[in-house]
């Protein structure tokens, strides 16, 4: 069982890498052989190494900086297969066109290739394009299987390029990729599944206490203990109460929408923790406390599309920059938490005028 990376988020509050060593916990105790560096993971720098380091799981990565605990690939013996599981991972911008970086890749990848049967290659660096596959198949042999990141999410069915089958990726444990290898002589026959977690696969009792651990953990820190407090418009945030005396209007029609439910979707699923928050709270985002209203109203508030012309009265007038509106949903409507986002369609939805 592998990862290619991007495994946790790296979110302020008492103890920002919570969130990762969990994540790494339950790694451990679903047995993974080897996990890759993702873009979101580097910023974690050493402690990301250090935590998977500390639980016995291998970090592979082919980088010219060493890190502690990490290797450039492996090879495991199942059943008398050889299996390498090499890694192109992240790298900061700055090093994206090192020297010593390419060189380093293409070393170890051929010598990967050379020492085993089947080659995973995890591929958060987004180094193995299609392009990428079919230029190098002949010079240092072609990986099995291309595990990659983020680029990948959108993938319905994997796609062969010659000799290598790429694995579409999912994004917060939705499904796990399975690919059967049957080896006949010097034929390989691969086989993909897509394993959706929530409809065909029971909770392991371990893993489940240790994930309601860490969201108990995380609720007292934030929730409970610190009884939700309530943000007045006073503060640096503006609510939107503040807003409905002068735009009526908008304000009856955003109560329609999702957005006005944002908050509450997390309180009812016991998920208003700092990992959920940020997007779901435009109160968390600028205070790190919760909003709770007695109408149950609040999250995507009227400040998180409107901050830039804020704060504002009576002798306000009318700028009509829709540009820093259309900017703050990507913000949020990331590709992984809103994969069939549509801006334009949208932003009709949202808009408080049309329809
Ligand atoms: C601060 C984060 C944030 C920003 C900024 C944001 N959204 Fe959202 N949006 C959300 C969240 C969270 C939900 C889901 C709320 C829920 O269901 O609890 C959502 C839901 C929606 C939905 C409803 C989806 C559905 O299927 O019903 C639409 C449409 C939408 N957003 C459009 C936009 C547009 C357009 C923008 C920019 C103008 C935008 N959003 C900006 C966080 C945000
Ligand atoms: C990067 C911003 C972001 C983060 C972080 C985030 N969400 Fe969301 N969430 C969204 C957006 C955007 C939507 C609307 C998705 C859509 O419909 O396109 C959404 C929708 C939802 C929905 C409604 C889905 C549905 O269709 O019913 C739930 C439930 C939800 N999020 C829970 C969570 C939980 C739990 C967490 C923390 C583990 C979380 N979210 C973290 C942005 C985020
Ligand atoms: C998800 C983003 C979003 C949220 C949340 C939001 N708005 Fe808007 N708002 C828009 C968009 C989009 C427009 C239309 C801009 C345009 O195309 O002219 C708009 C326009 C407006 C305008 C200009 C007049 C008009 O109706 O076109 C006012 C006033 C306004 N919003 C107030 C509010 C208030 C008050 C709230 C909270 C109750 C709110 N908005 C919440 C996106 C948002
Ligand atoms: C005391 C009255 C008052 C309050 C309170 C108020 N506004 Fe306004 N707002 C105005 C006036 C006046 C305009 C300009 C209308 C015009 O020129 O047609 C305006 C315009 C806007 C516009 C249009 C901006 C543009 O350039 O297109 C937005 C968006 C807006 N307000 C959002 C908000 C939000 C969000 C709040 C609450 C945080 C808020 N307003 C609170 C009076 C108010």
């Amino acid at each position: 069982m592998v990862e290619s990376g991007d495994v946790a988020y790296l979110m302020g509050g008492s103890k920002p890498t919570a969130q990762l060593e969990a994540v790494a916990d339950a790694f451990k105790l679903m047995h993974y052989t080897a996990v890759g560096v993702g873009p979101i993971d580097i910023r974690f720098g050493e402690t990301y190494y250090k935590t998977f380091k500390d639980r016995g799981i291998p970090v592979v990565h082919v980088d010219v900086t060493e890190h502690d605990g990490v290797q450039p690939y492996l090879i495991k013996d199942i059943a008398g297969v050889k299996v390498g599981i090499v890694s192109f991972g992240a790298v900061p911008p700055d090093r994206k066109d090192d020297f010593d970086l390419l060189k380093r890749r293409y070393l170890v990848f051929a010598e990967a290739r050379r020492n085993c049967d089947v080659l995973i290659l995890l591929d958060q660096g987004s180094v193995a394009t299609d392009d990428w596959l079919e230029r190098n198949a002949n010079r240092f042999g072609s990986p099995d299987i291309v595990v990659g990141g983020g680029t990948r999410i959108l993938m319905q069915a994997p796609k062969q390029i010659g000799q290598t089958m790429v694995v579409p990726t999912s994004t917060q444990g939705m499904y796990v990729g399975r690919v059967d290898v049957e080896i006949v002589g010097t034929e390989k026959k691969m086989t993909y599944a897509r394993v959706e977690m929530e409809r065909t696969i029971n909770d392991e009792p371990d893993v489940l206490a240790m994930v309601n651990a860490y969201m108990e953990q995380q609720r007292s820190a934030w929730g409970r203990s610190a009884a939700p407090a309530v943000v007045t418009a006073a503060e640096a945030f503006s609510s939107y109460q503040s807003c409905i005396p002068c735009h009526r209007s908008q304000y009856e029609q955003w109560k329609t929408t999702r957005h006005a439910a944002a908050l509450r979707t997390l309180m009812d699923q016991n998920k208003a923790i700092p990992d959920c928050l940020p997007c779901h709270s435009e109160a968390f985002k600028r205070t790190a406390r919760i909003a709770v209203n007695p109408d149950q109203l609040g999250g995507v508030e009227c400040a998180s599309c409107h901050s830039n012309v804020l704060p504002h009265g009576a002798d306000f007038r009318k700028r009509g920059d829709t540009g820093a509106i259309r900017a703050q949903c990507p913000e949020c409507h990331t590709k992984d938490r809103s994969p069939d986002f549509d801006p334009i369609a949208a932003y009709e939805a949202v808009k408080h005028t049309g329809k």
